[in-house]
Parts: structure tokens; sequence; C-alpha cells
């Protein structure tokens, strides 16, 4: 696969008719007539240099609220989207990505939608009384009912992901696919929308998702309602839901961030102390690298087999069994960079990884008294960190390879050299951290924000240790 598309590129654009073009012309003489534009489909994907079908064109969403039903002994999941988006071009009919599950019905402003589906693209047509609310611009609001046997899916890298079952319940994880496992949406890091959560499961099982608890549990006919709400801009692969046997903690924090933590009751004593760091964690890495983004922190702690990888789901990072105190780090520090800060494709995942190792190495250099150049040298010399360029991962089974971690971080630690003051370094990592707060960025982004802020040029620096296919001298 040609991996070098742009993100976002042009559509294709099917061949208008003859009529539909007059009708167009006429719609811009007369705009005033109301009606009678033509929208147009939006793309079935964003074009991602790696997963080209993820995400969908012309439109933007800015709220998921999802309302499920959950039956983990049965394997069941009922759910309803309810989807607010932004059109970004005139609609005639846009994408949505599930996968598996069935879609019962759906409509768009209140109005029935024909839904057809292929593989993991439902096309919802809406009905033609309520087209011109699909004009580039306006909000319109997509309503899909669906149900089934929620999927695990395997990535290219054979890691599973999406719906998890494990022993007594499930955990839905989503990078970097698999959000559509268990509802429809924009699964594209690039459009990063809030979050409402309800969801039911059987009495004396806990759901618990990212944001803040919404209210208290109510308990019905043996059956519990969870609600979480999370109104900062979240990317679909960091939304996350465990189902099961849990002893939850709500505590307040400095800054009045919630903390939250659900943890395994077989997990419990083995991570009671690296859990009960998280506010420590979250100050340290704030201290480094600019105010926590969140109003909410803490973490699911599973155990050992629910996943086969930790993963720094939106403000409550997911763990599989007690983490050591290292890892707390990496996944707590993926709040600034991955989850406030978002890679807009899967191209730039060093960005996430690099920085989220990288803040292991601090951590190491200041608590354990490892200098960070130990660390560098250590990840130098380690063969796996130079199979390929970091920025620029060979295909979609490699971002999440050790070199996208080990030698993004070396690019962190020569940055850091070549900046040679710690104070301007740290206040250069807390600057890129408020420039694109809650957004999305690129690779071209970061280095022209590092060489903008140090009045530096850095061509050679990214060649090296981004692009470079070989291995530079150390210093170099
Ligand atoms: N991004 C996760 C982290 O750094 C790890 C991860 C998620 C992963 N999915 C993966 C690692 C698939 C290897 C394969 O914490
Ligand atoms: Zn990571």
């Amino acid at each position: 696969m040609d991996h070098r598309h742009p993100v976002r590129g042009t559509a294709r654009t099917p061949r208008r008719s003859g009529r539909a073009f007059l009708l167009l012309a006429l719609a811009l003489l007369a705009p005033a007539c109301g009606g009678g534009v033509e929208g147009k489909p939006g793309a079935s994907g964003v074009r991602d240099p790696y997963f080209p079908k993820l995400g969908n064109g012309g439109y933007d969403v800015t709220h998921y609220g999802l309302a499920l039903d959950v039956d983990p002994g049965a394997h069941r999941l009922r759910g309803t989207a309810t989807i607010t988006a932004r059109a970004t071009q005139d609609l005639s009919s846009f994408n949505l990505d599930l996968a598996g599950l069935t879609v019962t019905s759906a409509t768009v402003e209140g109005r029935p939608a024909a839904v057809n589906r292929a593989g993991d693209e439902l096309t919802l047509r809406p009905d033609i009384e309520v087209q011109d609310r699909l004009r580039r611009g306006r909000t319109f609001r997509t309503v899909v009912h669906y149900s089934g046997s929620p999927k695990t899916i395997t990535d290219p890298d054979d890691s599973e992901e999406g719906w998890l079952r494990t022993a007594d319940g499930a955990v839905a994880l989503g990078e970097p696919t698999g959000s559509m496992a268990w509802f429809p949406g924009n699964n594209h890091p690039s459009d990063k929308a809030s979050y409402d959560l309800s969801v039911t499961v059987p009495q004396g099982l806990t759901a618990v998702s990212n944001g803040e608890p919404a209210g208290t549990p109510r308990t019905a006919g043996g059956r519990t309602t969870y609600r979480w709400h999370t109104p900062a801009p979240m990317a679909s692969y960091l939304a996350t839901l465990a189902v099961g046997r849990f002893g939850t903690k709500k505590s307040t924090m400095a800054g009045g961030i919630t903390v939250f933590t659900a943890v395994d009751p077989e997990s419990a004593e083995a991570s009671a102390r690296t859990v009960s760091r998280v506010p420590e964690v979250v100050k340290w890495e704030a201290a480094h690298f600019g105010p926590y983004p969140f109003s909410a922190t803490g973490a699911i702690v599973g155990r050992k087999g629910d996943a086969g990888y930790a993963l720094e789901t939106q403000n409550r990072p997911f763990f599989p069994g007690p983490p050591s105190i290292g890892l707390l780090v990496h996944e707590m520090a993926h709040q600034w960079f991955g989850d406030s800060v978002t890679p807009a494709s899967w191209q730039d995942m060093w960005l996430n990884e690099g920085l989220a190792t990288y803040a292991e190495w601090l951590w190491e250099e200041e608590k354990a008294d490892t200098p960070a150049r130990e660390s560098f040298d250590a990840a130098y010399k380690d063969d796996a960190n130079w199979a390929f360029p970091p920025a620029d991962p060979p295909g979609p089974s490699n971002i999440s390879d050790p070199p996208v971690y080990g030698r993004g971080a070396m690019a962190i630690h020569r940055i850091r050299a070549a900046v040679d003051d710690d104070k301007k370094f740290f206040a250069l990592l807390a600057g890129w951290t408020k420039a694109h707060r809650h957004g999305n960025a690129t690779t071209a982004d970061f280095t022209a924000y590092v060489e903008k802020t140090t009045g530096r040029d850095l061509t050679e620096l990214w060649k090296k240790w981004l692009y470079g296919r070989s291995r530079p001298a150390a210093n170099g």
C-alpha cells in the first residue's frame, strides 16, 4: 500500500448528471428559494496513510450520546447512538464506521433514514425532506439503533482490540480501530467529540468509562445503569468501557480534579500502592508538561489476560493487571501527548509514544537517579529501535513497534540536547501541549513548532532521528 497519500485528500467526485448540475446552478442562482440543492455523498474514509477506510468525510462529530445495554454473560450489546455533527459539505448521504453488530433502524433529524451496509461502512441516506438540513455548516442529529454480539478485532500487528471478553465481563479498547466494535461513528483520531454514556449492566457488575461519573447509579429490575460524562473532546480510539466486578474509589485532588479508580479485586492488593500514586504522577507530569488537560483522572485495573497491553484511554488509562510505576507514568503522560494533543493521522504515532516513553526516562532521572542519557544509550544500543524511522513506519502493522517508542524518545532527547537548558526544554514541552490543547497535530506541526520556539534550523536533527534509515552518531 502506498502510504504517502495526504490525509483528508480530495474525495472522489461522482459525475453529476446534467439534471443535477442544472438544479445546482438554479440553487446557486436563487438560494432564497430554498430546497433544490443537491448534496454529495460524504467520503467513506479520511485517507489515513495507514488505515484509509477509517473515519468518514463530509461532517465533523461534536457529540456522541451512547445508551447501551450490556449483558456480558450472554455476550450481547444493545445500543442507541445519538450523534450530533456539523456538515462540512452539502451532503446527500454520509457514512459511519461500524464493525459487526446489526443496525435495526436509523433516523436523521428525526426522520427515518435508509441504511446500507458494506463491511465496516454504514451509509445513511436521509429522507429527502430533511436533506436541506445537511448543508455545509449546519448541525444535524443522527440516531442509530443497533444490537448484536460485539466483536474482537485483530489488528495488522496481531494485537487484539475492539470488544474483549474478560473473566467477569468485558473491556472495550480502541487503538487504532476498535471503537467501531461497540458504537457507530467517525472513527478516526482527527474527529474529536464530547461524549455522554449511559450503560445498563446486570446488578452486581460495574460499568466504568471515561470522564466524570454522572449521578448515582440506578438499579431497577436487577439491572444497574451507570452514567459517564466526557466534556473535553476525545478521539474515538480513547473511548473505553469496562464492565465487571470492580472496587471503585472517588476523590478530589489539587485543582479540583476528580480521581476515579476501578480495580479488579484480584489485582487489588498488588496494585494498591501504584494506584494510590495517580495524583502524585499527574502533579509531577503537570510540572513538566503543562497543566493537566482534563477535569478527571484515575485508572482502570483489570487482571492479567484481559488485554495484551495497557492503553491511555482518556482520563482513565486501562491496565490489564497491576501496573508498574513506570507504566503508570507512561499512560498518564499520554493524557497530554495523545489524548489532549492527538495525532492527526496514524503516521504521527511517534508523537504519542516517543513523548510518553521520554516521560518514563524523565521519571527515572528524577526519581531513580538514572539520567535520561543512560536510557538514551540503552535505547541507542538496542537494534530493535533501528528497524525503521519513527516518523515513517513501513506499514500499519508497525505503528506500535519499538522505533516508534525508543527512537521517538531518542529524538526528544536530541531536542533537549540541542536546547541545552532544561528550563527552556520543559517550557518547550508545555508550550506544545498548550498550542494544540484538545486538538490534533502532525509531525510537521511539531518540527515547525520546535524550530520556531528555539529559533533554530533543526533540519539535520529531523533527518537523522525522525526520518533517517541508518543509525547516526549518538551525539549527532
Ligand atoms: N499505545 C499503548 C501504549 O503505549 C500500547 C498499545 C496499544 C499497543 N495497542 C497496541 C502495543 C498494540 C502493541 C500493539 O500504552
Ligand atoms: Zn504509549
